[in-house]
């Protein structure tokens, strides 16, 4: 019965949703600047849980939500992990829930695990449509991925568009046994993308729209901007990527966030930066994927930001758990904001509930974590001043 009312569900959504969908054009939908010129953006990235979504990450998005009002939720992949269609029905329900009761918009790119679990991307993303206010379609069934998508955002009086958000599915694993790993942004993928940003262009007088790229897995780029490329492998005492070989420990100068796991790109250069710069729209990229890390860097003029997740049922640490939060400037787009929303902050407000909810801790404990966060964010500040003083690198 619940399998009727939701295939019930999931028809009468996409066919409100699917007509009022284009390219750049107004709809219902239709995101906007605020009146005060803002537009905030909140990320959750791979709460990758199940049917039971662990409390705290409940409590996380709900307290996130309620203090910054974000005018937009992305779900940065790995966001459900739950069996079978049923489980993942339940699990999609209880990871937007707080984002669907307090009328959010929100959107979605899908990561290496979603699909996982005996049901396709394509049910998967018919049950999101079916709660709530969920803006992502998939723009071009016929190329790579799922859920591949732009959203335009339009100015504070909704005359024109000022800027874009692509959706973009970085799929799972590289079928090449040879290469392996994680996967890519295809070819046919980054075709669309230049023929949906040329007609977004053709919009706007021939001028691309600034844009934020999201997706689950960082571009391969990572490795260059952050480790030192060594003139031949060393076996396992080296990082062997992309065909070449790089330091174990990256450098540390570049570090502004926490590095506590290795990065997982694809293990290929799949040519989606260099797409980026040809189009000439992308100002930044966001990505999920490796749980731990909260660094941002800027790779050829785009700023490339690990959001750490907001779960813990898979991994995390406390340190960095959390959600983002992005904010436009309609006078100034492309000059935005960003911020980690950390956990410990949420904990210590006074009416929060994480303390008490299942797996949350004590006060005194995210007291401290606030202090040794204190202390390593004066650090990577030393770190900024070296790294403007020898630009180069000091190893
Ligand atoms: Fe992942």
């Amino acid at each position: 019965m619940k399998r009727l009312k939701a295939f019930v569900a999931v028809l009468l959504a996409v066919t409100l949703l699917t007509p009022a969908l284009a390219v750049g054009a107004e709809s219902d939908t239709t995101l906007k600047f605020r009146d005060d010129g803002t537009f905030k953006i909140m990320l959750f990235a791979d709460p990758q849980d199940d049917e039971d979504l662990e409390e705290t990450t409940t409590a996380i998005m709900c307290e996130a939500l309620d203090k910054y009002t974000p005018d937009l939720v992305v779900y940065l992949g790995d966001n459900t992990v739950a069996d079978g269609y049923e489980n993942q029905y339940k699990a999609i329900e209880a990871v937007t829930k707080p984002v669907v009761d307090r009328g959010i918009p929100y959107s979605l790119v899908f990561g290496n695990h979603d699909e996982e679990h005996n049901v396709s991307k394509e049910q998967l993303l018919e049950i999101y449509q079916s709660f709530g206010n969920c803006l992502t379609y998939d723009a071009a069934p016929e190329i790579t991925g799922c859920g591949n998508c732009n959203l335009p955002i339009y100015s504070s009086d909704g005359s024109k568009m000022v800027f874009n958000l692509w959706m973009i599915d970085s799929n799972m694993y590289n079928s090449d046994p040879e290469v392996g790993g994680y996967d890519y942004v295809h070819e046919d993928q980054l075709e669309w993308y230049k023929a949906t940003a040329a007609a977004l262009a053709e919009e706007n007088g021939g001028e691309p729209i600034p844009a934020i790229d999201f997706q689950h897995i960082v571009i391969p780029e990572i490795f260059d901007e952050l480790y030192v490329e060594l003139p031949k492998s060393l076996g396992d005492l080296s990082e062997n990527r992309n065909g070449k070989s790089y330091s174990k420990l990256p450098v540390f100068t570049r570090l502004n966030g926490y590095w506590l796991e290795v990065p997982c790109p694809p293990n290929c250069y799949d040519g989606q930066l260099d797409a980026w710069l040809e189009v000439g729209d992308v100002i930044a990229e966001f990505h999920g994927h490796d749980h731990n890390n909260s660094y941002q860097v800027n790779i050829e003029g785009v700023d490339v930001i690990n959001v750490p997740s907001c779960g813990c049922n898979s991994y995390s640490v406390d340190i960095s758990r959390g959600a983002g939060l992005i904010t436009l400037h309609e006078d100034d787009v492309k000059n935005y904001d960003y911020e980690l929303i950390n956990i410990f902050d949420l904990a210590l407000a006074k009416d929060s509930a994480i303390p008490n909810v299942d797996g949350g801790k004590s006060k005194a404990y995210y007291a401290l974590l606030k202090v040794v966060d204190a202390v390593v964010q004066a650090m990577f500040k030393v770190f900024g001043l070296f790294y403007k003083i020898f630009p180069e690198g000091i190893l």
